[in-house]
């Protein structure tokens, strides 16, 4: 059976976890997949997720199957997270899933089951796993523009016209805030403007959030949604606890859909019910009792959103600080983008035969994008990242 099999390539972002650990220079430096680091290079459980687990182990009484769709309670508590009170509850429905991948992959799961041609625009770039993921499950995908290599910011007005001519009720695959992996966000503005033609030209938003808490804050960052939401008439959401809980490997996230109506609501409900159980059956539940607990306390929950601030302006700190380093290592190039990104995600602006030599000559790890995950950076590696990044210039 397995003979007829090639190898497959390695994952561009996961790829480098390996090849990280197997360096065994001290100096090396990971810049590569998407997790959070403290100062000491450590990505923590945050202690609100420790006293949440505690509860937990206390008073669970039992761990029988809860659904398809997971925990009614989860499910209330990330709608509300998500969505705020801007949500028609009648036309809205919320599962619980393995992770935001797991939410992607459903959400396509249930488009080609209502379209079997259904066509999903994305950004370029995007998130190197949405082209396979979405594509694997059988979506059609096409390219919009949103990424200015050169200058480092939004290409608006050539976003804008592409989406003008998209076929009318094509799919339209948006990141709600810390754009993976430019770091760069539409203004509220240009959100307004971007949400005009999805309304004109009937297209579906399909928007994932998978840093929710990691650009200004919980409520600023979801605004794509919550302005949208108000206004077409079919919406996807996929949410990620990955990141803001740093629960990456207990697989937390959310699949949103927004139906026409009511009935139609039922109808996509008993869908989805029926596409997991093809899937996976149910999903994981400790991670979301977690998050469930976290955000149904009120001292829990505040002290969540503290930490929560804490990983964003350490993010927010560091690319300042890389900056201003190159800045005075290289002042004859330009690395302010670096300070104005957004979450954990910027490029670096090199070439990938310069991120090459980065990782062999100097040890340090990115996406061959260039794409760097300034969570990396600490106070201690950053004047060596960048006499390194100046020594391949
Ligand atoms: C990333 O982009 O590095 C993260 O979202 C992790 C992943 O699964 O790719």
């Amino acid at each position: 059976m397995f003979q007829s099999l090639q190898q497959a390539p390695s994952d561009a972002i996961l790829g480098l976890i390996a090849e990280y650990r197997d360096d065994s220079r001290a100096s090396k430096i990971d810049l590569g997949v998407g997790v959070y680091r403290n100062p000491e290079g450590v990505t923590p459980v945050l202690d609100v997720v420790k006293l949440a687990e505690q509860r937990l182990v206390d008073t669970q009484t039992s761990k029988a199957y809860i659904g398809t769709a997971g925990d009614p309670g989860f499910n209330t508590a990330m709608q509300a997270l998500t969505f705020a009170n801007d949500a028609p509850a009648d036309r809205l429905v919320t599962i619980q899933t393995p992770g935001g991948s797991g939410s992607l992959r459903v959400a396509a799961g249930l488009l080609l089951r209502a379209h079997e041609n259904a066509t999903v625009w994305v950004s370029e770039p995007t998130w190197a796993n949405h082209i396979p993921l979405l594509g694997g499950a059988g979506l059609k995908l096409q390219p919009y523009p949103y990424y200015d290599t050169e200058n480092h910011v939004l290409r608006f007005e050539a976003m804008l016209d592409a989406l003008q001519s998209i076929p009318k009720g094509d799919v339209l695959l948006l990141h709600a805030c810390c754009h993976n992996p430019s770091g760069v966000d539409p203004s509220a503005e240009q959100w307004r403007a971007i949400t005009d033609v999805v309304v004109e030209r009937e297209l579906v938003p399909f928007i994932d959030m998978a840093y929710q808490g990691f650009a200004i804050d919980l409520d600023q960052d979801a605004f794509a949604i919550r302005h949208m939401v108000g206004r077409v008439a079919e919406m996807v959401v996929s949410s990620s606890c990955s990141k803001n809980f740093g629960l990456y490997r207990d697989r937390v996230g959310t699949l949103s859909l927004l139906a026409e109506d009511a009935t139609s609501k039922t109808i996509v409900q008993s869908q989805i019910n029926n596409y997991v159980r093809t899937l996976y059956s149910v999903p994981p539940d400790h991670g979301a009792a977690v998050v469930s607990t976290i955000l149904h306390d009120d001292e829990l929950r505040t002290q969540w959103m503290g930490e929560l601030a804490e990983m964003r302006n350490r993010l927010n700190d560091m690319g300042v600080l890389l900056g201003e380093t190159l800045q005075d290592k290289v002042p004859d190039h330009d690395f302010s983008h670096l300070a104005r990104a957004n979450g954990m995600f910027c490029f670096l602006g090199v070439s990938a035969e310069q991120v090459t030599r980065l990782k062999k000559e100097f040890g340090i790890y990115m996406v061959n994008s260039s794409r760097i995950n300034v969570a990396g950076i600490t106070a201690q590696n950053v004047d060596y990242l960048a006499e390194s990044i100046a020594a391949v210039l």
